[in-house]
């Protein structure tokens, strides 16, 4: 693979053996972020990926993340020609301007900070639920767990509903909607026939159109869902941004539950003082740190997604107007040049109150659209890791060979079994 180099300064080009490294990271990294990596090495803070049909620029690092997200935001558009845009249509994340600064007000007093203490009871009931299942000294896939406890609260919180039931009949569905806007073939070939999707992804259509008939016809409920239709909303609308949220409010704290127990199983120390803080100061510091590093390594969504409406104009060059630009959160992550140690595991560097530079941490993106979820993922996470903490102990089954697939999030592949017994 080619990296076309960017910078006005006189820099190195890139050396001839990039293409050997990069296809090396690929297949030692089991993904294309190894060789993500490689690129930044070599190129720095901006390049291009040279495929056929498919040349986005990538970004990164503090002062690029500020321009994208703040300084020079007006120059971008969120929406995109791809399948993220085919399936969410109008959704909140993928609109620009006015239009999405109306559905982002009418979404965000459901989400807002003072909202959250409401959902805590129910967070830590639906995490019981869901473990009152497991068996004693069963081994679990803690990524699949980690969805249906994500999954349960957020159509409650969210929609008021309580999808116990309705689980298995809904997992496949919302499995195809993720794999939809999953990278893949048609990366190089835009409109690949999909044929598998329309049944599935008819079914997710179906229900949550049967949602909102329900809503219509029965007693109001303090929810976003209400606050969609009291607005005078289409169905049509109104199933975007539930799609939309459904999607981007569980997927994401799926892999993040998950990442977490990959980094404990792999840290056994820091696991056993975890839970020796847990059961003496019933919450911990400690835990905030694991899940801050956990972001930090294992940002679930890892890239945002742009279409460059002006030319942007970065330190390292100019991007013109028409490309697709990502700005990687992964690759800022890591960057070696901001954080000690930028590959390991080490939760105390959030211990203290010490701080990182600006736009140096990004988890949940930045500026006036910075995840409207993110206090609610944060409070969730905390709550039922300190609920699954409690009540059991974890014991990695077999964690070498788990890798970051890039799906629709960051997520560990091919699962994350451990065996769990009652404390
Ligand atoms: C660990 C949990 C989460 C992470 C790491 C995360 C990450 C992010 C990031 C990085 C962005 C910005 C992307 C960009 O700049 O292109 C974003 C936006 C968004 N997130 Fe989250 N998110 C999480 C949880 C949630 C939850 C729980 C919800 C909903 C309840 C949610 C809904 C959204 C929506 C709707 C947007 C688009 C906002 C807009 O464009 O105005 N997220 N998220």
């Amino acid at each position: 693979m080619q990296i076309i180099q960017m910078r006005q300064q006189p820099s190195p080009a890139p050396s001839p053996t990039v293409g050997l490294r990069v296809l090396r990271a690929w297949l030692q990294s089991g993904s294309p972020l190894g060789p993500l990596q490689v690129m930044a090495d070599e190129t720095g803070y901006l390049f291009q990926i040279p495929l056929p049909g498919f040349n986005p620029y990538v970004v990164f690092g503090p002062q690029a993340n500020r321009a994208v997200l703040v300084t020079q935001r007006e120059k971008l558009l969120w929406r995109n020609t791809d399948p993220v845009t085919d399936l969410l249509r109008r959704g909140v994340l993928v609109v620009d301007g006015s239009e999405h600064d109306y559905y982002r007000k009418l979404m965000e007093p459901a989400l807002h900070p003072a909202r959250l203490p409401d959902y805590a009871e129910m967070m830590v009931a639906q995490a019981k639920r869901v473990s009152d299942r497991w068996q004693e000294g069963e081994a679990v896939d803690l990524l699949v767990e980690s969805r249906k406890i994500a999954l349960l609260i957020i159509f409650q919180a969210l929609f008021s509903e309580d999808i116990g039931e309705d689980l298995p009949y809904l997992w496949q569905p919302i499995l195809k909607a993720i794999q939809f806007i999953s990278p893949g073939a048609w990366i190089l070939w835009r409109r690949i026939p999909r044929p598998s999707f329309t049944h599935p992804l008819r079914r997710l259509d179906a229900y949550l159109y049967s949602l909102i008939a329900r809503r219509r016809a029965g007693e109001p409920r303090p929810d976003m869902l209400q606050a969609l239709i009291d607005a005078g909303l289409s169905d049509e609308v109104i199933r975007d941004q539930m799609l939309t949220m459904l999607i981007a409010g569980h997927d994401t704290s799926t892999a993040l539950l998950a990442w977490v127990f990959v980094l404990l199983g792999r840290h056994r120390q820091v696991m056993a003082e975890l839970q020796a803080e847990i059961a003496r100061d019933g919450k911990s510091p400690l835990l905030d740190a694991v899940i801050k590093e956990a972001l930090r390594l294992y940002p679930p969504i890892h890239i945002g997604n742009r279409r460059v409406a002006e030319p942007l104009e970065l330190e390292e060059g100019t991007i013109p107007a028409g490309a697709r630009l990502f700005y990687s959160i992964y690759l800022t992550q890591r960057d070696r040049r901001i954080w000690e140690a930028a590959e390991e595991f080490r939760p105390q560097r959030f211990l203290g109150g010490r701080q990182t530079p600006p736009f140096a941490y990004v988890p949940f993106g930045g500026g006036p659209r910075a995840c409207i979820g993110a206090a609610f993922g944060q409070l969730e996470a905390r709550l039922v890791l300190t609920y699954l903490l409690q009540h059991f102990t974890f014991e990695p089954v077999q964690l070498e060979h788990i890798y970051p697939h890039m799906g629709a999030t960051l997520e560990p592949h091919p699962g994350v079994w451990m065996r769990i017994r009652r404390r």
